[in-house]
């Protein structure tokens, strides 16, 4: 059974030809609109959401499937019932399982325990549609993803900046983090990207200088600096931390040809000013609507369709 639950296990050659039927799909959607014909999606969350919910929903009725949004606060699962009941009974009622929950180990238990695929829809540690998404949205802007660099500024120690550490150190693109020293991403994660970067060929570097890890990038990005699951009270102190990693003009100097990317939701005023998000260089709203034709790439292909 193929699972999408994180892009270390997404061999590139996986990824570019995900990225290229991505990019086909927005080209020609009516080609795809029967493709999951009579084949039902069920989307799991225990936590908010806009892009992942809607793209998922309208992705699977553009391809003739019929999606199901199930909140967990509304289920039986950890509360009168394992994760490993839950799976079991649900993967009999449905074709494939997207899950957004805070917890890997409990989506690594759903899919061990699944008859049909799982796909991540972020958990704390990972965001692999996010990312799958914008290298295709790369891709279509610079035509290429190999020797590019890619700088993330902010927060390190979260879902996007790992999964951006796997996406680009598998695709060729150099990634450059600049974040403070408390909020560095993952240690297995960064030396696990760092193999993949030997590999092929790209680098991986961190730094807690925002200007040193933007300077002659490529791409510029940043995400929220109050995560989902992070408390509201810590948002000043964080915020006070954060400050200096903030994307605005001063920053974008550092790096006079970047593109901006922010996942969203974006705090504006927070790790990204107005003067950048609204800006030319700006692409977070195609980032956004790829969403919708990269996870209609990955649905086709662990549906085999
Ligand atoms: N970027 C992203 O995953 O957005 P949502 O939280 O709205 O799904």
């Amino acid at each position: 059974m193929k699972h999408f639950l994180s892009l270390a296990n997404l061999s590139s050659k996986e990824m570019h030809m995900l990225i290229n039927k991505g990019i086909a799909i927005k080209k020609n959607p009516s080609r795809f609109s029967s493709k999951l014909k009579g084949k039902t999606l069920i989307l799991l969350f225990d936590e908010p959401s806009l892009r992942t919910r809607i793209s998922f929903e309208a992705g699977m009725l553009q391809l003739g499937g019929h999606a199901i949004t199930y909140h967990l606060s509304e289920s039986t699962v950890g509360k009168k019932e394992s994760p490993k009941d839950f799976s079991q009974v649900l993967s009999r009622y449905v074709d494939i399982i997207m899950a957004r929950l805070y917890s890997s180990e409990m989506l690594a238990e759903i899919a061990r325990n699944s008859r049909v695929p799982v796909i991540n829809g972020m958990t704390s540690a990972e965001h692999p549609c996010q990312v799958l998404s914008d290298l295709m949205t790369i891709c279509e802007k610079r035509g290429k993803l190999k020797g590019l660099k890619l700088a993330y500024v902010g927060d390190g120690l979260n879902n996007t900046t790992h999964s951006l550490l796997y996406g680009c150190s598998k695709s060729g693109v150099d990634v450059s983090i600049g974040c403070p020293k408390q909020m560095m991403p993952d240690s297995k994660v960064l030396a696990k990207a760092k193999e993949f970067a030997k590999i092929h060929g790209s680098k991986v570097h961190v730094t807690a200088s925002a200007s040193e890890a933007v300077s002659g990038s490529d791409i510029i990005y940043t995400d929220s600096w109050m995560s989902y699951h992070v408390p509201h009270n810590q948002e000043k102190s964080r915020h006070k931390i954060l400050m200096p990693y903030q994307v605005n003009k001063q920053l974008m100097k550092h790096a006079p040809k970047a593109l901006f990317m922010h996942c969203l939701p974006a705090k504006r005023g927070a790790e990204v000013t107005d003067g950048v998000i609204d800006s030319k260089a700006s692409i977070v709203y195609d980032q956004a609507e790829n969403r919708l034709h990269a996870q209609k790439a990955l649905l086709l292909w662990l549906m085999k369709k």
